[in-house]
């Protein structure tokens, strides 16, 4: 008996539609190399339903989701909807609701990929990036006092707790271990400033490190861990941190890897239900256009096949888009890959059949 992975889809806004769309073609590939089966329900979720209906997600979605094994997502952000609305309202709330509480993203540079950082290979960039992803200034604590008035007060408050913070960091130090590679991890903090929340989070860090004395710690406060990441991006195998931190150190580590085409993540929750997802946004210029790359997409399905526990068709899928961006593609910019959008879905697939 094949294994059978039932995996909600949703596609979302934007470019969000054609970068899944292409994403599922190369799923479907490896299904069908490794045997494995797929059973894909797909979900309007996003702006376009907002828009008709007034809902951002109709009731019972949390419920909905937890049916699956998996959540396969698109974008979320439109243009004609107000920025936080679909953001909060989808993106965040199906994370925090779900208590995935991980996000993970890998920063690799793959071979032919054009980094602008100068004489770096792809050696020297190849870490992951452990971003906390339930609490922090995410968490949605404050308020506004005299809104509109000169005295006018917004409080937008970070929180961190001993659970929320000791969970993330165990799971980096797992997955170093796993990683097997240079065997670091990295916490990046404020420490000098930030001594509430990076107390908290300095003392969790070295007490569970107690537990991997295979593995060697390291600190970098954030605006030192943007400098390393240019300057000695070799430095970095595991990083941990928090929420806002983490969503701002991987935009710049998606840029050293070639750019937000090829960057993907995973919203993990390692009991729940794990979400994937290109990290780049919707994109609303390109949409529809057949000229976004969906290699972020792609590489995204790559690591939910992985978690599921299809590490060789994950691995196969990553080999592929590795041989496209060294063989194939001209770039990795929208619109100058040399290829339309579904031609690379086509070239990966391509690849993944062997
Ligand atoms: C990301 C995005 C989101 C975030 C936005 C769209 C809410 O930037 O996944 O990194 O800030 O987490
Ligand atoms: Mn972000």
């Amino acid at each position: 008996m094949s294994n059978t992975y039932k995996i909600a889809v949703v596609p979302g806004d934007g470019t969000g539609p054609e970068v899944v769309t292409e994403g599922v073609k190369v799923l479907e590939a490896a299904s069908s190399r490794f045997g494995f089966k797929l059973d894909m329900k797909w979900y309007d979720y996003g702006g376009e339903r907002y828009k008709k209906t007034g809902e951002v997600l109709p009731e019972g979605a949390v419920e909905e989701m937890k049916k699956y094994q998996a959540i396969y997502l698109g974008a979320i952000g439109h243009p004609d909807v107000k920025p936080g609305i679909l953001e909060k309202g989808i993106l965040l709330y199906l994370r925090f609701a779900l208590d995935q509480y991980i996000n993970l993203r890998p920063v690799v540079l793959y071979p032919g990929v054009e980094t602008p950082l100068k004489d770096k290979k792809p050696e020297d960039i190849d870490f992951v990036v452990v971003r906390e992803n339930t609490e922090g200034l995410y968490a949605g604590a404050g308020g506004v006092l005299k809104k509109g008035t000169p005295d006018e007060v917004a409080i937008q408050e970070s929180i961190n707790t001993r659970k929320g913070v000791e969970r993330c960091i165990r799971f980096a130090f797992e997955y170093c271990r796993k990683r097997n590679k240079r065997k670091t991890v990295t916490l990046c903090g404020k420490t000098n400033v930030l001594t509430f929340a990076f107390d908290l989070w300095e003392r969790a860090f070295y007490e569970v490190a107690k537990e991997y004395p295979d593995i060697k710690t390291d600190y970098a406060h954030v605006d030192a861990t943007c400098m390393w990441m240019v300057k000695n991006p070799e430095w970095f195998d595991v990083i941990v941190t928090d929420n806002m931190f983490g969503d701002i150190i991987t935009d710049l580590g998606a840029m050293i890897q070639g750019g937000m085409g090829i960057a993907a993540g995973g919203n993990i929750n390692p009991q729940g239900v794990s979400m994937y997802e290109p990290i780049g946004g919707s994109a609303p210029k390109y949409t529809g256009k057949n000229v976004i790359n969906p290699m972020a997409a792609i590489c995204a399905g790559a690591m939910m096949l992985d978690q599921l526990g299809e590490a060789p068709a994950g691995k196969a899928i990553e080999d592929a888009v590795k041989m496209a961006v060294s063989k194939d593609l001209k770039s990795l910019s929208a619109g100058k890959m040399g290829f339309s959008t579904t031609e690379v879905g086509d070239l990966v697939a391509n690849y993944v059949k062997g």
